[in-house]
C-alpha cells in the first residue's frame, strides 16, 4: 500500500518518507461527471469573500502528488509586496503526520472545499461532552501517537507552541536536509530558515561563510568523547554530556528538528550520547545517535533516537537500537526505550523486537518463558508480551501466559518484520558502564 505518512494511530499504520507517493484518500476537484469545473463570475465573488482565509480553516490542498487531500490551516502570513488578501498559509494534512506540514499558496488550496470555520474551543468542549470515556481515551491515545502521558491539553499546548516549523532546512556536512518539525534554536536564530552546521563540533550558523570560516578553524574530526566501537567503517563514540555540554546542547538542538513529541533537555549533564558515524579519510561523519540517561529509574535504556534522515532506511535504526540493549546486557540489566515513541520509533522497535525475539523462538527446543527471553535479550518484559501479543503468539491458560510458536507461523512473521538491520559485533564493543566519578 502506498500511504504516504502514519495519520495519527501509531499501531497500525503504513509509513514511509517525505518522498514516497500517495494512494489513498485522494480526491480531484471535479463537477458530478468528472470534467474539470468552469469558474463563474459569483463563484469567483463567493471565494474572493472567504479571503483572506481564517486559521482553523479545513480546506482540500493539491499536494506534491498533485491530489487534494484534507488540511487544516495552522498559520497564516502575508506575502511581500502583495494585496490586502495575498497570503500564504501554513497548513496541517489531517491525514498524515506532522513533519509533512508546510508553506503553501493560495493557488494550492482548493475555495470550494472550505468548511464553515467552528470555533475550536467550542468543538471540543461540545465532543468531550458527547464522547465515553473509552472514546476519549482513544482520541488522547491516538493523537499523542501511541502515548498515554500526554494529556490532550497538554497536546494541545505543545502543538500551539511548535506548530510552525522555525527551520525549513539544515546544511550539514556534503547534505542538505529538509527539517521535520520545529525545534527551540536561542532567539537570535529566529529569523533563520536554513542553518549551516559544523558536522563535527555541531556548532551552528546562520551564514555559508560563517561555516566555511568555522570550518578552517575547528579541529574536531569526530564527535568528541570516546570510541567505544569500530567495526569497518562504522564507529561509535560515547559523549558525556558534562563533559562535552554544548556539543550536547548542540546534538539536541539538531535532533529536535526530526523529534515531535519530545522534549529538550538542556540538561544535558544527565545523559550519555552514543554517536554512530561512518568514517573516511575526511573523518568520522554523523549518521545518527541516541541518548541515554546516566540513572534511571524506570529502566529505559535509551531516550531518543535518531538516524538523520539521509541514512535513513538503511539499517541504521535497528543497528542503535541493538547496541542500546548490547549496553544493557553488559549492566546486567533490562531496558526499554522512553515513551513517546514515535510512529517510525515504533515500528523500528517492533521489527527489532520481532526479529530478536522470533529468531529465539525458531531455534529453541521445548518451553521458553518471557522472563528467560528478557534474561536473554535485555528487553524488558513487558515489551515482549506486547510484541509477542501483537503477534497473536501469546495465549492465556491456566492462568498463564503460554507462548504458542508454530514455525510456520514464525517464519511468516519473521518475514514481515523486515530486514534485520546491520549487525553489532559485540566483540567490537570496548566499553564499562557509567560509573559517577567524583
Ligand atoms: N516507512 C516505513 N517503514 C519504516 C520507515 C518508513 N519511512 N522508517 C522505518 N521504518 C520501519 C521499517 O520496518 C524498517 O525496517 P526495514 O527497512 O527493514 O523495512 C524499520 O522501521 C527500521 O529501519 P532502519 O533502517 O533500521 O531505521 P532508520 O535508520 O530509518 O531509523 C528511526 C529509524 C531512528 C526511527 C528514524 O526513522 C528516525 O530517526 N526518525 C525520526 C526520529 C524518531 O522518530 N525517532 C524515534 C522517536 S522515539 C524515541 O526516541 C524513544
Ligand atoms: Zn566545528
Amino acid at each position: 500500500m502506498g500511504s504516504i505518512e502514519t495519520p495519527t494511530n501509531a499501531e497500525n499504520s503504513s509509513i514511509s518518507t517525505l518522498t514516497a507517493t500517495v494512494g489513498d484518500g485522494a480526491v480531484q476537484p471535479s463537477d458530478s461527471n468528472g470534467a474539470p469545473v468552469e469558474e463563474n463570475d459569483a463563484s469567483k465573488k463567493r471565494k474572493a469573500s472567504m479571503l483572506p482565509l481564517e486559521v482553523g480553516t479545513r480546506v482540500l490542498c493539491r499536494w506534491r502528488d498533485n491530489k487534494y487531500h484534507p488540511v487544516k490551516v495552522i498559520e497564516r502570513r502575508k506575502l511581500p509586496g502583495g494585496g490586502a488578501n495575498d497570503y500564504e498559509y501554513y497548513v496541517h494534512y489531517t491525514e498524515f503526520n506532522r513533519r509533512l506540514d508546510e508553506w503553501v499558496k493560495l493557488e494550492q488550496l482548493d475555495l470550494d472545499s472550505v468548511e464553515t470555520v467552528v470555533d475550536e474551543k467550542v468543538e471540543d468542549k461540545v465532543t468531550s461532552l458527547k464522547m465515553t470515556r473509552h472514546q476519549k481515551r482513544k482520541i488522547d491515545e491516538t493523537h499523542v501517537e501511541g502515548h498515554e502521558e500526554l494529556d490532550a491539553a497538554s497536546l494541545r499546548e505543545h502543538e500551539e507552541f511548535t506548530k510552525v516549523k522555525n527551520i525549513a532546512t539544515i546544511e550539514l556536512g556534503r547534505y542538505e536536509i529538509e527539517t521535520w518539525y520545529f525545534s527551540p534554536f536561542p532567539p537570535e536564530y529566529n529569523d533563520c530558515v536554513k542553518l549551516y552546521f559544523c558536522e563535527f563540533c555541531l556548532n551552528f550558523m546562520k551564514r555559508k561563510e560563517q561555516l566555511q570560516r568555522h570550518m578552517r578553524k575547528c579541529d574536531l574530526k569526530h564527535p568528541p568523547g570516546d570510541e567505544i566501537y569500530r567495526c569497518g567503517t562504522l564507529s561509535m563514540f560515547e559523549v558525556d554530556g558534562k563533559k562535552n555540554k554544548v556539543y550536547g546542547q548542540n546534538l539536541c538542538y539538531l535532533a529536535k528538528l526530526f523529534l515531535d513529541h519530545k522534549t529538550l533537555y538542556y540538561d544535558v549533564d544527565l545523559f550519555l550520547f552514543y554517536v554512530l558515524c561512518e568514517c573516511d579519510d575526511r573523518g568520522c561523519h554523523m549518521v545518527g545517535y541516541f541518548s541515554k540517561e546516566k540513572h534511571s529509574e524506570e529502566s529505559y535504556n535509551l531516550a531518543c533516537i535518531l538516524t538523520l534522515p539521509p541514512y535513513q532506511r538503511k539499517g541504521y535504526g535497528k543497528f542503535l537500537i541493538a547496541f542500546s540493549y548490547e549496553l544493557s546486557k553488559k549492566e546486567g540489566k533490562v531496558g526499554t526505550p522512553e515513551r513517546p515513541l514515535s510512529d517510525l520509533g515504533l515500528l523500528s522497535y517492533r521489527g527489532y523486537w520481532t526479529r530478536v525475539l522470533l529468531d529465539i523462538l525458531k531455534k529453541h527446543k521445548g518451553n521458553i518463558s518471557i522472563k528467560e527471553l528478557s534474561d536473554m535479550t535485555a528487553i524488558k518484559a513487558e515489551d515482549i508480551l506486547t510484541t509477542l501479543q501483537t503477534l497473536e503468539l501469546i495465549q492465556y491458560r491456566k492462568g498463564q501466559h503460554v507462548i504458542c510458536a508454530d514455525p510456520k507461523v514464525l517464519d511468516r512473521h519473521l518475514k514481515a518484520a523486515g530486514r534485520g538491520g546491520l549487525e553489532v559485533d559485540v566483540s567490537k564493543l570496548i566499553w564499562t558502564p557509567y560509573k559517577e566519578q567524583n
